[in-house]
């Protein structure tokens, strides 16, 4: 009988977690599903006479990875934050890549009647296309898609590099076990496997974490919720903090 107390008390601790979290925690809103991960790019277009661009997250993910766009092309992971020109997207940079919008694989930089598929302002633009995804293997937040099932069971089978060498993965698949600052709290995991599917090393390596385990600094959840370590994907495009569960097996959602 001794010990059954404390396992209840944590029991009882743990199951108000996630919905006390979200009056202890301050949550970016959640758009609908078909809107997560959605952008409007404008740092430059309003200044010259263009509407913002209109970018979605997930009609690109199903056909690219992350490294591709946020590596090869060089994008970065904060909205306005790179250095995009019409002029680079015409010669070939950018959304302008061969194999991306150069007007053979889809539409091009060329065309005036085109320019306002993406210079539309208009952040649920396409939308309506979200439906062809209805078959996609689901989860509770973002998307709710469960893309790490979805790329395994390939229902889609997203490049992994633009280039014509055949990409060179490294393999590494450890889990980690990320003990939480806060006694009671549940470890939160980190699978390298299910994000190696989407990233490259140097997407994480050295600038967000450090390559040993528990050596990150200020690794708590108000940063992440701030946007950094595991919130400069997990709060925007990745499935959202909203889903502990799916981070802390031990918390319910
Ligand atoms: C495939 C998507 C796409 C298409 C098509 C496109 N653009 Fe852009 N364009 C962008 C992106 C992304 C930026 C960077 C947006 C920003 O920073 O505000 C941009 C930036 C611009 C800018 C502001 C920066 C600069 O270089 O002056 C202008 C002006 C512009 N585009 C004009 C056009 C015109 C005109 C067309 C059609 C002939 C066109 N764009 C077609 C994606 C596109
Ligand atoms: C087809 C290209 C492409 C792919 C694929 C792509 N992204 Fe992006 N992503 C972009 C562009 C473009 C931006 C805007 C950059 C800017 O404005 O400077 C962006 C912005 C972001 C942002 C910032 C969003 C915000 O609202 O602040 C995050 C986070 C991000 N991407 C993560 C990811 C992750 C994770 C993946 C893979 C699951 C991914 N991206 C796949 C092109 C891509
Ligand atoms: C999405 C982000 C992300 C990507 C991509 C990523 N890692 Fe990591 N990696 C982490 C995190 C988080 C840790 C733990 C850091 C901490 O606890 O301070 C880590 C830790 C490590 C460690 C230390 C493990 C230990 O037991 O001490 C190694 C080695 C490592 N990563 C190698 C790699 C390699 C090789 C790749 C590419 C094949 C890679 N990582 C890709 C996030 C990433
Ligand atoms: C650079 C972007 C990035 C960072 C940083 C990142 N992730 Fe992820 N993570 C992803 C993407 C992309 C997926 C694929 C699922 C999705 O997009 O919803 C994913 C999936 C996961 C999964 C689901 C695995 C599965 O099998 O279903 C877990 C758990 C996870 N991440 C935990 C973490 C934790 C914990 C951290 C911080 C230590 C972290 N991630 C940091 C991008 C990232
Ligand atoms: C994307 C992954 C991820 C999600 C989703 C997530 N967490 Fe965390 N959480 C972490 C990581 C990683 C740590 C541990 C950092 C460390 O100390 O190494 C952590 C730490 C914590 C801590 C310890 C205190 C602190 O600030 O570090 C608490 C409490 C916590 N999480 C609760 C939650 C609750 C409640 C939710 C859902 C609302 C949630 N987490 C969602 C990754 C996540």
């Amino acid at each position: 009988m001794r010990g059954a107390m404390p396992v209840l008390a944590i029991c009882v601790v743990l199951m108000g977690f996630g919905a006390t979290a979200s009056a202890y925690w301050q949550f970016p809103p959640l758009p609908a599903p078909a809107e997560y991960g959605n952008i409007l790019i404008n740092r430059l277009s309003e200044k010259n006479g263009q509407k913002a661009v209109t970018f979605s997250h997930w009609s690109h993910r199903i056909r690219h990875t992350c490294k591709v766009c946020h590596l090869e092309l060089g994008f970065e992971m904060r909205l306005n934050a790179t250095e995009i020109t019409e002029e680079m997207n015409q010669q070939g940079r950018f959304c302008g890549a061969g194999g991306c919008h150069d007007g053979k694989v889809a539409f091009g930089h060329a065309r005036k009647d085109q320019c306002n598929k993406c210079h539309n302002g208009n952040i649920a633009d396409g939308v309506e296309k979200f439906k062809e995804l209805d078959s996609f293997p689901k989860t509770t937040f973002g998307n709710q898609i469960d893309w790490v099932r979805a790329f395994k069971e390939k229902s889609i089978k997203p490049k992994q590099t633009l280039t014509t060498l055949p990409p060179v993965p490294i393999a590494y698949d450890k889990s980690l076990s990320l003990e939480a600052g806060w006694v009671f709290v549940p470890p939160a995991i980190f699978p390298h496997d299910a994000h190696n599917q989407w990233l490259d090393c140097s997407n994480c390596h050295p600038d967000i974490f450090n390559v040993k385990v528990k050596t990150t600094e200020h690794f708590a959840m108000q940063y992440i919720l701030e946007g950094k370590f595991c919130g400069v994907c997990h709060l925007k495009v990745a499935f959202p903090i909203n889903d502990c569960g799916r981070c802390h097996p031990g918390i319910k959602n």
